[in-house]
């Protein structure tokens, strides 16, 4: 693992000027915060040694470099889940890879399903804590040069990042929530108990990526915020079908809201 870390950061860092200080994974249909890279210089994943190939639709399978908020950033346009059949290790390469590029904080986006009540379609929750319910990506011999065997899971979201990103989003009028996301495998949406159990064991939003890739940035210790667009419910009374397109469209009208708030919050790191 070591060896192809190494062997990725070299083929990247003969190819990019820009070392990034954040690293930036952006969820499905959420990519569109590209567009306010500055100075960019992009590398496909599929010309990238190591990197899997992103097969879903809605993800275009980019690393960007550039300039956000006046930080240096990455951003992968796309990410690998779980059930596209890529294992764990795959799924959470491109974070040690961020790492050893030198990134200080990581920052990641995805769209849930919420079963708060409180909670609306479109609405925008900060993470503040998980519940895996996925294989943990960290099975297996542990690296002890990337981290420790047992890391502590008290505060995998960063208290300092998300008392900014409320200051942020109050300053710009952005209504926010906050809630614990429940990592699953999918790929199928819940049935309506799943929603309920998942309510009751402390969830209040539900989706299918996110869970692992935090795991192996903390294992490595970095500081990690990460944000949920609403784009369903799984409230008993409020539950539709959901389709891939839906959450595709949700997600696009509350990025806007989204990106700002993570832009703000990277000009004031
Ligand atoms: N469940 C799981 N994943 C999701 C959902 C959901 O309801 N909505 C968006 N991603």
């Amino acid at each position: 693992m070591l060896e192809k870390i190494n062997q990725t950061v070299a083929f990247i860092k003969g190819k990019v000027t820009i070392e990034p200080e954040v690293g930036i994974i952006l969820g499905t249909g959420l990519g569109g915060l590209v567009k306010e890279i500055e100075k960019q210089q992009a590398l496909d994943y599929k010309d990238i040694p190591n990197f899997p190939i992103s097969t879903v639709e809605g993800h275009t399978g980019r690393l960007i470099f550039g300039e956000l908020g006046g930080k240096k950033v990455v951003a992968m346009q796309g990410r690998f889940h779980f059930y596209e059949g890529y294992d764990m290790k795959q799924v959470t390469f491109p974070v040690r890879v961020m790492k050893f590029l030198g990134i200080q904080y990581l920052f990641v986006s995805n769209a849930s399903g919420g079963m708060n009540p409180a909670f609306e379609i479109g609405d925008l929750m900060i993470i503040n804590d998980h519940i895996n319910l996925m294989p943990n990506p960290l099975l297996g011999p542990n690296i002890s040069e990337l981290g420790p065997r047992f890391p502590d899971m008290h505060r995998a979201y960063d208290e300092k990042l998300i008392a900014l990103a409320k200051k942020v989003a109050a300053s710009n009028g952005t209504a926010i929530k906050e809630g614990c996301y429940v990592g699953t495998t999918g790929p199928t949406f819940e049935t309506p108990k799943e929603y309920q159990y998942f309510r009751i064991i402390g969830g209040d939003a539900v989706g299918m990526s996110t869970v692992p890739e935090v795991i192996v940035a903390r294992h490595m210790n970095i500081p990690v915020f990460a944000i949920s667009i609403i784009t369903d419910l799984g409230v008993p009374g409020k539950i539709i079908e959901v389709s891939h397109e839906d959450v595709q469209k949700i997600g696009n009208l509350s990025e806007q809201k989204m990106t700002r708030i993570m832009k703000d919050m990277l000009t004031q790191l």
